[in-house]
């Protein structure tokens, strides 16, 4: 498939790395960039090379949201029947292998929302996320007041989601919402070297590991803790974990075979 709205690359044979380009518009999200995204994502997702994928932007935006201008007109009737604006957005989440939200300048509103479906966001110095969906009339609408208050807590959240302000890198790690922050011009290299670490490890690992922090993220303790368990209990069925450990044990590097 032929990308118009976002480029599409390899790093090293193992990373996909996909970058929203709408400098114009600050990568401002349309259907059409989101179908290109997900079709992008499952591409990479399905490819045996790749081990791990990145999103990333500009240095100016990673997303400043939906397309406003795209939304100006719509009524309830069209949104609601049509399923429109976010409606292909959850594929993201279908996606097996790790993603990595690599932000610099503006994440806000659906831009914020895209980094947070992503398993973790690395931020620039530069950053900014925000949900500034109140200032329009409106309220998240692609999971951001469900996500916000997981990542951050509920007071933050709802001075985010209520007032519609900014929070800037440091506020957003001292609050959880970022995994680092680094200067600007090493997000590209800190990112793609924690993608790539994770292409060296069995990928059965870091797909339970992925479904399983995922469980407790999304649903409740017992549920969560048995379902790690069932999942750590599988992987000693795996090539994997024999390699693993007795590397270990005979202090050599481990050699996968599930890369
Ligand atoms: N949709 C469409 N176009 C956008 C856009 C958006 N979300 N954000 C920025 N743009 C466009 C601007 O219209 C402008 O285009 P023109 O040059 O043609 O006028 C261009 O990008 C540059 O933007 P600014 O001139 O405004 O740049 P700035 O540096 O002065 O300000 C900004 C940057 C603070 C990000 C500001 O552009 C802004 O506030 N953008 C809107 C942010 C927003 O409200 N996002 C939420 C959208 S709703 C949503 O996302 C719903 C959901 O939950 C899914």
């Amino acid at each position: 498939m032929a990308y118009e709205l976002i480029q599409v690359r390899t790093e090293a044979d193992k990373v996909g790395v996909l970058t929203l380009n709408r400098p114009k518009q600050l990568n401002a999200l349309n259907n059409q960039l989101m179908d290109e995204l997900g079709a992008a994502l499952k591409a990479f997702d399905a490819d045996e090379a790749i081990g791990c994928m990145v999103i990333t932007g500009s240095e100016k935006a990673f997303a400043a949201g939906a397309d406003i201008g795209a939304m100006a007109s719509y009524g309830f009737a069209d949104v609601y029947k049509g399923d429109y604006i976010t409606r292909n957005w959850e594929t993201i989440r279908s996606v097996r292998k790790p993603v990595i939200a690599a932000v610099s300048g503006f994440a806000l509103g659906g831009g914020c929302e895209l980094a947070m479906m992503c398993d973790f966001i690395i931020a620039a110095d530069n950053a900014k996320f925000g949900q500034p969906e109140i200032k329009l009339g409106i309220i998240p609408g692609a999971g951001g007041t469900q996500r916000l208050p997981r990542a951050i807590g509920k007071a933050k959240a709802m001075d985010m989601v209520l007032t519609g302000r900014m929070m800037d890198a440091a506020e957003a790690e001292r609050a959880g919402l970022v995994s680092r922050v680094v200067p600007l011009e090493k997000l590209m290299e800190e990112t793609l070297g924690a993608a790539l670490q994770i292409c060296d490890y069995s990928q059965l690992a870091v797909l339970a590991a992925k479904e399983s922090v995922n469980r407790a993220y999304e649903g409740g303790l017992s549920d969560g803790v048995m379902f790690e368990r069932r999942l750590f209990h599988a992987l000693f069925a795996t090539e994997d974990q024999k390699e693993g450990m007795d590397a270990f044990v005979n202090k050599r590097k481990a050699a996968f075979k599930h890369r």
